[in-house]
């Protein structure tokens, strides 16, 4: 059941160093990336000239951390899509299309009316889901399975660590196998993977500073959550998080796009939380933290142990353990979920089982 936990929720932020390891076991070896159940050769990735990943929710923010990883490592274009839009806008798909679905139950409707849609329109599809048997695994090509074993409460967290995951793992396998990437910094980013489930471990630790944070949010009625590149992406998870389980509104901004309209909403009203650990963007990133802080606005920082530069711009900050920036996400989410259960907790919300949600979707 809960393991002594108070809500699923809970107990499955803390799976998620074990869900990590089990992930990855197996599939890093010798310093390269092993995918079982993923059969594409040098001939078959020569004709891919374009990536659609394509997912609804949290897992569409996976997707959204895949497409910088698979651009950067393999050099090839992706777009992100969400199901519902992707099949009504007409993509460009054809037999030189991969297409990229992720899917935690493996039957979400939408999801898989666009992994149909594709494969009928010639393209190679990989799905990424944590059900085995589900219907998203049956029918792409290939899969790759996240291992974080079944997840109970309805907001995401330990399939979404493993979803990031399999976009690191896939995006070495697809740069390995095009050889955009020398071996040995894919030797690099393999160690550093190695390392995240027991750095995940030590941002769990610190559990009771995040939850003492989450008070200050009790009375709070929108938030924000800035970064930039990656960061944005982990953003985006972070305001869905505090939205579906503590009912704040909140919304996550590229840093950089505040100041074209955005920034009118930031007051002393609206905590914002700063993602800052991409080090190209880093100092554009605390640029746009001054803006808010100039607003008034209580800033969070959250950004690696060992930069002891942040703290000199906001009011807070969380660190996590350093890693090479493709990683940061697979840290950096782990505060912003601890946050959001906090809140939640401390606003007396049905935090396993948020109001009009479901688990999985199956109407479109
Ligand atoms: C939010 C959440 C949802 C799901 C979405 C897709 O916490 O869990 O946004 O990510 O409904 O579900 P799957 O991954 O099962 O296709």
């Amino acid at each position: 059941e809960k393991g002594g936990y108070e809500h699923f929720m809970l107990k499955e932020i803390h799976e998620q160093p074990k869900a990590l390891r089990d992930t990855m076991l197996g599939r890093l070896k010798d310093g390269s990336v092993v995918l079982e159940e993923v059969d594409l050769t040098l001939e078959q990735l020569a004709r891919i000239n374009k990536v659609y990943i394509v997912a609804c929710g949290t897992a569409w923010h996976a997707g959204l951390v895949g497409k910088t990883l698979i651009e950067r490592w393999a050099h090839l274009p992706v777009e992100v899509d969400i199901a519902s839009e992707f099949r009504y806008r007409g993509p460009i798909i054809d037999d030189h299309t991969l297409v990229i679905v992720i899917s935690q139950s493996g039957e979400t409707a939408d999801t898989l009316a666009a992994l149909r849609e594709a494969k009928n329109r010639g393209a190679r599809v990989v799905a990424v889901t944590n059900v085995v048997g589900s219907t998203v695994s049956r029918e792409a090509h290939d899969v790759i399975f996240t291992w974080a074993g079944p997840e109970i409460a309805v907001a995401s967290t330990k399939a979404y660590i493993t979803q990031l995951e399999g976009m690191v793992m896939l995006g070495l396998y697809l740069a390995q196998v095009k050889g955009t990437l020398p071996q040995e910094k894919i030797g690099e980013i393999i160690t550093a993977l190695k390392l995240i489930p027991e750095q995940a471990q030590e941002v769990l630790n610190q559990e009771d500073l995040i939850k003492e944070l989450a008070q200050s949010f009790v009375k709070v009625e929108d938030a924000f959550f800035i970064g930039r590149s990656l960061d944005w992406a982990v953003a985006m998870e972070g305001a869905l998080k505090l939205k579906e389980i503590s009912y704040i509104h909140a919304e996550a901004y590229a840093a950089g796009e505040l100041k074209h309209g955005t920034l009118a909403l930031v007051t002393e009203e609206t905590p914002v939380i700063a993602l800052a650990t991409q080090r190209d963007v880093y100092d554009k990133t605390i640029s746009n933290v001054k803006e808010v802080k100039a607003r008034d606005a209580r800033v969070i920082g959250l950004t690696y142990k060992g930069n002891t530069n942040m703290a000199k711009s906001v009011d807070h900050v969380i660190y996590v353990p350093e890693t090479i920036d493709e990683l940061a996400p697979l840290l950096t989410v782990i505060p912003l979920q601890l946050l959001s259960y906090y809140v939640s907790v401390a606003r007396g919300c049905d935090v396993d089982k948020p109001r009009n949600l479901a688990k999985s979707v199956t109407v479109e």
